[in-house]
């Protein structure tokens, strides 16, 4: 391409600009430290369930909102849960967060508790739909005596889930609830400023997450785990990755030079469920040699830039330790999420304007007027 297309990339990607004031979450890449709405990460991971950090992100945000979201929402699975029935074989070739998006679409846009209580429910009722139906297994109905991770974990299995393993899938919901202006945050932010709607918003959320360079990267390090095979051959097989150009799925950050907290709160959360009976035994020894080998080939490579490992990494191991398949990890990344998308989403709405920047034109000016 001629005419100034080699400059049509933004070769910053608005790294360290403030495009919103938030009450809701502070993320300091130099610290290595996560802020949800006063809260320092490690005094909710593990400590609060989902509805609970929920309830945290939308105070204030909806009108009329009950101390426990735990029934509302449990009330919001079952009605989403009638949508399942749209699953056809079209939607099923397609990857689970594809099906999921395709059918979160069907609920209808709007600003009311309801509206946003379908939304939180939508990616866990019909991230399980969607792998029990490309298993070949009928869709499981909400349970309404359970908690959100609870059900999530029993719509997907067709049986309750251990206790352990509702903890750890809490855990992890909290852990990536929100965090700043990411990506999608940042996409969810757009277009709920054009009033859009909450529906729009987070579509928009779940769109931006499945990128390998956002939420679309636990998946692949499952692939790399499984492509090192040994932790002798992780050098070899890290090396030959970057020689290709590839980068190493789980690592690097755009605001952590240090890092990212969730890392920690995630690989606790894998060590503490897989210390118990039924899982691969040295799994996380392994990801743990991985991630060194990594760790100091990043650091040979790019000695400038701090490349530390990334909440995918541990996200990889704890979702394959609750059995998600690989393909559905970024499904199960949205499901938290959501509720930071529909935080963002409302602040937006009741206190910003209409996101419109400027963009710099270096295309060829009309003959005429050069
Ligand atoms: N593997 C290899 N090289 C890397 C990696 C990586 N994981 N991350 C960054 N680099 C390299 C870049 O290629 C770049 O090299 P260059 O200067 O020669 O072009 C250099 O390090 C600096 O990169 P950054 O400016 O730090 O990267 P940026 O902020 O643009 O991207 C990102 C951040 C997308 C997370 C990047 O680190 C990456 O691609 N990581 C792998 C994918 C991943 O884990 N994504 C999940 C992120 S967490 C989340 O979104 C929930």
């Amino acid at each position: 391409m001629s005419d100034g297309f080699d400059g049509l990339a933004n070769p910053d990607g608005l790294e360290g600009v403030v495009a919103a004031n938030t009450v809701l979450s502070e993320v300091d890449g130099q610290a290595g430290r996560l802020i949800i709405r006063g809260h320092d990460l490690d005094e909710l991971a593990g400590r609060t369930s989902f509805e609970q950090v929920t309830r945290l992100l939308w105070d204030g945000f909806f009108d009329g909102l009950p101390a426990d979201l735990g029934p509302a929402l449990a009330a919001a699975r079952v009605e989403v849960f009638s949508e399942v029935s749209a699953l056809d074989t079209g939607l099923l070739d397609r990857t689970p967060i594809e099906g999921m998006r395709a059918l979160t679409a069907r609920l209808a846009d709007g600003d009311s508790l309801q509206a946003a209580l379908r939304l939180i429910a939508a990616p866990a009722v019909f991230t399980a739909a969607m792998v029990r139906a490309q298993a070949g297994e009928a869709p499981v109905r909400p349970d309404l005596s359970l908690g959100h991770a609870a059900d999530a974990l029993r719509m997907l299995r067709g049986k309750p889930a251990s206790q352990a393993e509702v903890e750890a899938l809490d855990t992890y919901l909290v852990t990536v609830s929100d965090h700043g202006l990411n990506a999608s945050t940042f996409t969810a932010r757009v277009i709920a400023s054009t009033q859009a709607g909450l529906t729009s918003a987070v579509l928009g959320g779940i769109s931006a997450l499945k990128g390998p360079l956002h939420g679309g990267a636990p998946g692949p390090v499952i692939e790399m785990l499984d492509g090192i095979g040994t932790p002798a051959n992780a050098r070899a097989w890290i090396e030959a990755a970057l020689a290709r150009g590839d980068r190493l799925m789980g690592f690097g950050h755009r605001v952590y030079r240090v890092r990212d907290p969730r890392a920690d709160a995630l690989k606790a959360a894998v060590r503490k469920l897989t210390e118990g009976a039924g899982a691969t035994p040295g799994r996380l020894a392994f990801a743990e040699a991985v991630e060194a080998a990594a760790l100091a080939i990043l650091k040979e490579r790019k000695p400038d830039r701090s490349l530390q490992t990334n909440v995918e990494f541990y996200t990889a191991l704890l979702l394959e330790a609750l059995a998600y398949p690989p393909s559905a990890f970024t499904c199960v990344f949205a499901t938290g999420r959501v509720a930071g998308w529909v935080a963002h989403a409302r602040e937006q709405v009741m206190g910003g304007r209409l996101i419109r920047p400027a963009s710099r034109y270096v295309g060829p000016m009309p003959k005429k007027a050069a």
